[in-house]
């Protein structure tokens, strides 16, 4: 096992009816900016929720942070927090709300002429505008982790952020919001989490036995509740699993102590900066090409998922990590997600090249676990994802 240090300060207030404990956790005198989305919180009585438990609160709100959030939008909302004064961020929605309240976090606290130069010179943030969050779709972990990605239209860009100072102070998951959210998004959530386990786990043996046992447990606790989750959200039982495996799968337990990739999430990205596509879709899509094109360096650990995750225990240990990737992508196709890039879209000609110009263009040039995979071996995956 690698050596690790761990850090986690997110305070977490889980299960039913939470969400009225929202105003106990904020400071006292806060100006607070209540964020959220296209108005889904609108619909489902989370709004509502959010709105009776701050009665007592100074709240101004900013409505409107697109799915995938953009630069655009969160510029107008770092006026808001400027010209009223705002001293918290409330976020109450998905992974692109909380992304978009963290990037505000960094950027109202950045003394930089332009805060895109956070995404783009990699500023890691030591200490943001304190925020907390009410997540209403579990998908990313972005709820328990440090991270933000940002999307920006005019560049079709899609970056990564992070540091210290963006750990949510609080974040309320109460598994009972999933009942409005439809049957697309909560595939894409147990998409993403499952890949977010696979980023950290599915590299080579470093004999860290209990990290294992974390990622494979939290996936076959997602592949057990998936068809109850998509079948009959108000399953309480089901949705409570769903939302703490999301959570766990991406709040840098797993990842301490060994190698990880995240090379599927570096081209995924991509994906959806160029066409759109819904980021859990552009990571099915590229896994299986990935895992097939560096089945040699990751066989082993291939193996040993076929063996503990889907109890496939005949064979040699090709045929089992060969048949774990089979496996996967059936996963994927069975909760609805469509698998090669064709499926999205008919202009994917010469998105391989376009892709790996852009890395080599950012210095991407040795990403993966090894710190061996090129912009070419890129080109060559995206391909075969087509
Ligand atoms: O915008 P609203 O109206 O809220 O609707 C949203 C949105 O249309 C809807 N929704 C959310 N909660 C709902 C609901 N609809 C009904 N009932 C509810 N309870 O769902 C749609 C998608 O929401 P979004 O926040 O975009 O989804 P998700 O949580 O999957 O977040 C995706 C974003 O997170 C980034 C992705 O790149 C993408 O931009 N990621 C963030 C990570 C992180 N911070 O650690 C890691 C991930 O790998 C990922 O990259
Ligand atoms: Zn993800």
């Amino acid at each position: 096992m690698n050596n690790f240090e761990f850090k986690n300060p997110t305070k977490i207030i889980f299960g039913k009816d939470t969400i009225e404990k929202v105003n106990q956790e904020i400071p006292e005198n806060a100006k607070v900016l209540l964020l959220y989305g296209g108005g889904s919180i609108k619909k489902n009585g989370i709004y509502e929720q959010v709105k009776t438990a701050l009665a007592d609160v100074d709240v101004t709100e900013f409505g409107g942070i697109p799915a995938n959030p953009e630069y655009a939008t969160l510029i107008k909302a770092l006026k808001v927090i400027k010209d009223e004064k705002i001293t918290f961020l409330l976020a109450v929605g998905g992974g692109s709300v909380i992304d978009g309240t963290k990037f505000l976090s960094a950027a109202a606290v950045y003394d930089g002429d332009t805060p895109w130069d956070i995404l783009t010179e990699n500023v890691r943030t030591e200490k943001g505008m304190p925020f907390g969050t009410v997540l209403t779709l579990p998908a990313t972990g972005s709820e328990m982790n440090s991270g933000a990605v940002i999307t920006r239209a005019e560049t079709k860009e899609k970056l990564a952020m992070g540091g210290p100072g963006l750990f949510p102070e609080f974040s309320i998951l109460d598994p009972q919001v999933i009942t409005s959210i439809p049957k697309r998004q909560l595939a894409n959530g147990l998409t993403d989490a499952f890949t977010h386990v696979l980023e950290q786990y599915m590299t080579y043996p470093i004999g860290a036995l209990l990290q294992d046992r974390f990622a494979e447990s939290i996936l076959q606790t997602l592949i057990e509740v998936a068809p109850t989750v998509l079948k009959d959200p108000t399953d309480y039982k089901a949705a409570s699993n769903f939302m703490w495996s999301c959570t766990m799968a991406l709040n840098g337990l797993i990842q301490k102590g060994v190698p990880t990739d995240w090379a599927v999430h570096a081209m995924g990205h991509e994906l959806t900066a160029l066409f759109g596509i819904d980021h859990a879709r552009t990571l099915a899509v590229i896994a299986p090409s990935h895992y097939k094109f560096n089945f040699e360096s990751k066989k082993e650990k291939l193996a040993q998922y076929a063996e503990r995750v889907w109890k496939i225990t005949e064979g040699s240990t090709d045929d089992k990590a060969y048949e774990a990737i089979v496996k996967t992508e059936a996963f994927f196709r069975e909760l609805g997600i469509d698998t090669k890039l064709s499926e999205y879209t008919k202009d994917y000609e010469g998105t391989a090249e376009k892709i790996s110009e852009r890395f080599i263009n950012r210095g991407w040039t040795k990403l993966g676990e090894h710190k061996s995979l090129t912009p070419e071996n890129v080109e060559k995956i995206v391909k075969m994802a087509y």
